[in-house]
């Protein structure tokens, strides 16, 4: 049976997505159907498509009682609608469905594990969730709470760990056929930890054991884990609160983690042995991968923060995007990341040069646009005389601009969205480690309405930010400080 709450949660998407035009918002990066997004939630491929789900708040463009967006594809880039599938209206859930993630079961049903939040009035006046891991069940549209619900609480945990940062299950098979799940969670010591689970039927859930510690390494709490095999390695991704920077690894405030390592499957334990961050850009929170059916493991995130999610369009009823979805692998002992190759059948009008002398700042015909992406190489003019930077500007006209800027003594790649019409007083820019010994090195930018998301030499390393500059500021430059000789590709990038 659906609820009032979700049947009205579904008219009142149905009524308001048809006010926010078109043309206001990203083409190919997945936008909240209305009100406010956050985390994907549930990525998954069911019935031969891709699912995402993801936090949201369909009455307002900020935060609220969390419900679950849904929307289909059969290319991750061009998304369809489907009704909400989640909203918070049980006593367990009432306060709202936090993140979770999603499995076929083998009777052909699609399940859904989620955080349920229930507020709980403390000494002081003040209210605090008890979050519970719960269930339900669906066809791939509709979807039924578990009646047992819910099937994790604070029975489940740790003794020293707390109820009130419990959060975002991630759900897999293992090898024999049986479910784990893996949940963020809070020890006594404040910072973070993540939880094993095991389960023969994905409905009756034991606790295992605690999974990987951070003991305040990095940040705090740990949300949204996920884990997986990659390339002869596993990863345990997470999104830690309150980081405190490490060189240029690391930044404040909310951030991502990706540890490298090897697993035991005999005694389930994960061996860390390397950790960097996901993004080094702005806006990039709490990535969620699949399987692909041919193979390729796929992240997609929330691209915003919430130190930075401030920074939207003004005066418009929607705020949050999905990232590019992602191909994974590991080289050289890190991650590396490159948006899905579907994207390339969205390119169009190519337009190429080869060997551009940069001596200054130039453009050049037929390289602009704000839905189009740019693959960019350059190397210094004189091996003797290297050049000390390079930047292209994009978003740009007399009074905006993005930058993207290489620096080649220090070795850092800074983007920088400080002039792209930020009226708010938050970060807008971040620098990378980005080693080029010889002076080479490639971008590739991809540019949608209202975003940038940088792939340095071949998904080395990524850098995500929003921008909402009007749309009329469309040209694209390049600079140098010194000679380079650069490669230049543009595509429109376009659904049609
Ligand atoms: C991460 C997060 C999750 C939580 C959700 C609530 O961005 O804080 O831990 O489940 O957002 O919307």
């Amino acid at each position: 049976m659906t609820s009032q709450t979700l049947l009205e949660a579904r008219k009142y998407e149905e009524t308001t997505e048809t006010l926010i035009g078109k043309e206001d918002r990203p083409i190919f990066h997945l936008s909240t159907r209305t009100g406010w997004m956050n985390d994907p939630n549930g990525f998954s491929v069911y019935k031969g498509e891709y699912h995402l789900f993801y936090q949201y708040h369909p009455y307002d463009s900020h935060w609220g009682p969390m419900h679950w967006g849904h929307a289909v594809s059969t290319d991750l880039l061009c998304w369809r609608y489907l009704p909400a599938a989640l909203a918070p209206d049980t006593l367990y859930d009432k306060d709202g469905c936090f993140s979770g993630s999603a499995i076929t079961l083998d009777d052909g049903r699609q399940l859904l594990m989620y955080t349920g939040v229930c507020e709980e009035p403390q000494p002081d006046g003040t209210k605090k969730g008890i979050q519970t891991q719960c269930l339900a069940v669906g066809d791939g549209t509709d979807y039924e709470k578990y009646p047992e619900n819910p099937v994790l609480t604070k029975t489940d945990i740790p003794e020293d760990a707390s109820q009130y940062d419990f959060r975002d299950p991630k759900v897999w098979r293992a090898s024999d056929g049986t479910y784990r799940c893996i949940v963020g969670s809070r020890p006594a010591d404040g910072s973070g930890q993540i939880l094993l689970y095991e389960s023969k039927d994905a409905f009756h859930w034991n606790f295992k054991k605690i999974f990987a510690r951070n003991q305040s390494r990095f940040g705090r709490m740990w949300e949204c884990p996920d884990f997986f095999a990659l390339d002869g390695k596993w990863v345990l991704l997470t999104s830690p609160q309150d980081m405190l920077p490490q060189d240029f690894e690391y930044h404040n405030g909310n951030g991502t983690l990706c540890l490298i390592g090897s697993y035991d499957d005999e005694t389930e334990t994960f061996i860390e042995e390397q950790d960097q961050a996901i993004d080094y850009g702005i806006d990039f929170y709490a990535p969620q991968t699949i399987l692909t059916e041919d193979g390729r493991r796929v992240m997609i995130g929330w691209m915003q923060n919430w130190d930075t999610c401030d920074l939207h369009m003004e005066n418009r009823n929607w705020c949050g995007q999905m990232s590019i979805p992602r191909e994974l692998s590991i080289r050289n002992g890190r991650l590396y990341q490159e948006p899905v190759r579907e994207l390339k059948q969205l390119r169009h009008n190519e337009v190429r040069y080869q060997d551009v002398l940069v001596d200054g700042i130039c453009s050049l015909d037929g390289i602009r646009g704000r839905i189009v992406e740019l693959e960019v190489e350059i190397e210094p003019e004189d091996k003797d005389a290297l050049y000390r930077k390079f930047a292209i500007r994009f978003a740009q006209n007399e009074i905006y601009h993005t930058k993207v800027s290489y620096r080649l003594q220090e070795s850092t790649l800074k983007i920088d969205r400080k002039f792209s019409g930020s009226r708010r007083a938050i970060i807008h820019q971040r620098r990378a480690k980005v080693a080029a010994a010889d002076g080479k090195i490639k971008l590739r930018l991809i540019l949608d309405r209202y975003s940038v998301e940088v792939f340095v030499n071949d998904g080395e390393k990524a850098m995500t930010a929003t921008l909402y500059t009007d749309q009329e500021a469309d040209g694209i430059s390049f600079m140098a400080d010194g000679k380079v000789r650069m490669n230049v590709v543009k595509w429109d990038l376009m659904d049609e």
